[in-house]
């Protein structure tokens, strides 16, 4: 089969990113990933305005486009079909992708692909490390937290997720609460390090309760709690204290997900995968204590255990770009009334 080349883009939070992927004889290949992040527009906000960020989006695409195109030594002519988010998301923000999409289509007469956000985070270690269908994913980071054993590049079966926040904002929230800088998953486990996370003893929420269901709001009250009794006690917190709070959270944080994929994985191992692996997606996925629990609760299974590289943990549009390829390869095409979905499960 000839290679396919695809254009991807991403626009639907706060980074807008352009790539090229292309696939032959079924291997893929990034041959470029532009991403422009948005996190200075929104610092002053304490969280992302969608407002601030569609117009960004706007404003940055081509030229992300550009430079996607020039570092992939290729233009338009070169490209297969463009594949573009088209939700879930902010909608400002997906529509803009949507419409600059749109505009390559009509004027090059490229094929459009419409890719669900979160297939492109599920597709990512296809990218990266080739692994086979159906393989489970543990999709963790600021905005998602979900199971989903991945059978195909349209077939997902969701085994469980977050009832409340997710991780990643827990431990964004955490870091505020504990006066450290954002965003919080880094600055927490750094501050882990030197703690004592048997000091505090924080809530499992859910481990209670059958499935893969997880609830990640109680542990951030907990930890201001905790927090406010300290400085009712001793009128502030010390260094030793503000490290014991950090490191209880992420050990909290930290079992529950050990435990909730221990069941996803007896889920997954139900339908008996000749090559089974857990992949794990998101900004979280990079915490080190989260990675090692996982690791050895997929060695102790039998199962493989697969991270892809964080820059296409978090978002990217290299995995849309691929999402595309795999899409188009099964014939999937979609036609210019094609819509921006602010919500869109899998
Ligand atoms: O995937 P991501 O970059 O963006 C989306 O949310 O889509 O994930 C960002 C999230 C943030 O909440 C950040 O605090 C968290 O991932 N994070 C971490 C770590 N690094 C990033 N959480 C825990 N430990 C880390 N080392
Ligand atoms: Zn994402």
């Amino acid at each position: 089969t000839a290679p396919l080349t695809i254009l991807g883009l991403e626009s639907s939070c706060d980074d807008t990113a352009a790539a090229v992927v292309r696939v032959s004889e079924g291997q893929p290949r990034i041959l470029s990933s532009v991403v422009f992040g948005q996190t200075d527009l929104h610092a002053a906000f304490g969280g992302v305005v969608p407002e601030i960020a569609a117009r960004a989006h706007a404003e940055k695409l081509d030229t992300c486009v550009k430079q996607a195109l020039t570092k992939a030594e290729l233009t338009l002519d070169g490209i297969d079909a463009v594949a573009v988010t088209s939700g879930p998301g902010l909608i400002g923000g997906v529509l803009s992708g949507v419409m600059c999409a749109k505009g390559i289509s009509v004027a090059t007469g490229l094929p459009l692909i419409g890719v669900n956000h979160l297939a492109g985070h599920a597709l990512t270690p296809r990218l990266t490390d080739g692994i086979a269908y159906p393989y489970l994913m543990l999709l963790v980071s600021g905005g998602h937290c979900q199971f989903l054993i991945v059978k195909g590049c349209q077939d997902f079966t969701r085994l469980g997720g977050t009832i409340d926040d997710a991780p990643g904002e827990a431990f964004d929230k955490t870091a505020r609460l504990l006066g450290l800088p954002q965003p919080g998953g880094p600055s927490v486990e750094r501050e882990a390090i030197d703690g004592d996370k048997s000091r505090f003893r924080f809530p499992r929420p859910l481990l209670d309760r059958p499935g893969c269901d997880m609830s990640f709001s109680g542990l951030k009250t907990a930890v201001l709690r905790a927090r406010d009794s300290l400085v009712a006690e001793k009128g502030g917190l010390s260094r030793q204290d503000r490290a014991d709070l950090c490191a209880g959270f992420q050990s909290a944080v930290a079992d529950v997900l050990a435990e909730k994929t221990r069941r996803a994985l007896d889920l997954y191992m139900a339908e008996a995968p000749q090559i089974p692996n857990l992949a794990v997606a998101g900004g979280v996925a990079a915490n080190c204590e989260i990675r090692t629990k996982l690791k050895t609760l997929s060695h102790d299974s039998g199962v493989g255990f697969v991270a892809p590289p964080l820059s296409l943990c978090t978002d990217n549009a290299a995995m849309i770009a691929y999402a595309g390829a795999e899409l188009f390869a099964a014939g999937h095409r979609d036609e210019l009334d094609m819509i921006a979905r602010p919500r869109w499960p899998l």
